[in-house]
């Protein structure tokens, strides 16, 4: 296969997944969305391997790469009270032999002893992270800011901070992590002889999203890649993505394959907002499980596949959709009210 990635193989990563992750087609979900129903396909990135999976374990073995090459003896991460990624990064720096600090930030506005205690909350301790908490939901910078001062605090005892950021406008190392993901699928498709006509993938911090349509488009695939908004609507979204992708250019020192008609957003599974259920994905997400044996989470790929769903009936029989499957899937526990 081609590699136009020149400066990616260069750069610092750490293996914390197992890749290449799953493939499959998901025949049941076919057969209950009725007959002319193109096929429909999943990437078990759910199946990473690390601490229950999920995409950030792609991203996170190149901002740990950064961090071990710097000699860093510490990460420090902010997300939401549910976030998967300061998990994953606990589970990351315990195997790195690092500590982890996690700041929680109040993005969802719930108080019940399961969301605030269960599903990711309880790996964050079991893998052994000092938490902190962040009264806002929706400061990017703020959030970053604190977790600055508490790298200071850090530095004054000895230790040497590395800070996974938040906010756009560092460099996407997190994005690299889907290029090689877009890479696999190529593979992939190859081996399996397929083509997809579209790919759905949750679109939240977009590295994730970005990542996989640069990755796409530089290996020369056409195929549509549609971002399901989790977190804003589709129009601060597609900013968000294009900036992303210029960044990752830049860091790779290539040209940007990506141009804006590829950047395409779907919010019509976001209200009412960021952590919260509505009746489309409930439904996509009870679906999945009792068709597919496939656990979705209600944040992201709950939304992810409410769009599959959706957006399947636009295609022709004999067209491909493919769903990546972010993981995610301690959030179900904290969800559990809401589910059943
Ligand atoms: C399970 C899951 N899927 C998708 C996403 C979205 O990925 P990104 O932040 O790269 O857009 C996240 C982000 O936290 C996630 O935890």
């Amino acid at each position: 296969m081609q590699n136009p990635f020149g400066a990616l193989d260069a750069l610092p990563r750490v293996r914390l997944g197992i890749a290449p992750t799953p493939l499959e087609r998901m025949r049941n979900l076919e057969n209950a969305s009725g007959g002319d129903t193109p096929g429909l396909y999943v990437k078990r990135d759910d199946c990473t391997g690390l601490a229950f999976g999920g995409n950030k374990v792609r991203q996170l073995e190149f901002y740990l790469g950064e961090a071990a090459a710097l000699g860093c003896d510490t990460v420090l991460i902010t997300g939401a009270v549910q976030s998967n990624f300061v998990r994953l990064a606990a589970a990351a720096a315990a195997v790195l032999g690092m500590k982890c600090h996690i700041q929680l930030e109040e993005r969802v506005a719930r108080e019940d002893p399961l969301y605030r205690n269960s599903g990711n909350v309880l790996l964050d301790r079991l893998l052994g992270a000092t938490l902190h908490s962040y009264p806002e939901g929706e400061d990017e910078d703020g959030a970053d800011r604190r977790l600055g001062e508490i790298a200071e605090n850090l530095k004054n005892e000895g230790r040497t901070p590395y800070i996974v950021p938040l906010a756009p406008g560092h460099p996407p190392l997190g994005a690299l992590g889907y290029i090689v993901a877009a890479r696999e699928i190529m593979a992939q498709t190859a081996d399996m002889d397929i083509r997809f006509d579209e790919i759905i993938v949750a679109s939240g911090s977009g590295n994730t999203h970005a990542g996989l349509l640069f990755g796409l488009r530089a290996l020369g695939a056409r195929c549509r890649v549609t971002g399901a908004c989790v977190r804003r609507g589709a129009e601060l979204q597609t900013l968000r993505i294009k900036a992303h992708c210029r960044q990752i250019a830049r860091l790779l020192d290539m040209e940007n394959p990506v141009a804006d008609k590829d950047i395409i957003l779907d919010d019509e599974f976001l209200a009412p907002g960021y952590g919260t259920l509505n009746a489309g994905v409930a439904n996509a997400i009870r679906l999945s499980a009792q068709k597919e044996g496939l656990i979705l989470d209600p944040v992201y790929t709950g939304r992810s596949m409410a769009a599959v769903l959706e957006r399947a009936r636009k295609l022709e029989a004999e067209q491909n959709m493919l769903l990546i499957h972010t993981g995610g899937t301690p959030a179900v526990f904290a969800y559990g009210d809401d589910l059943l």
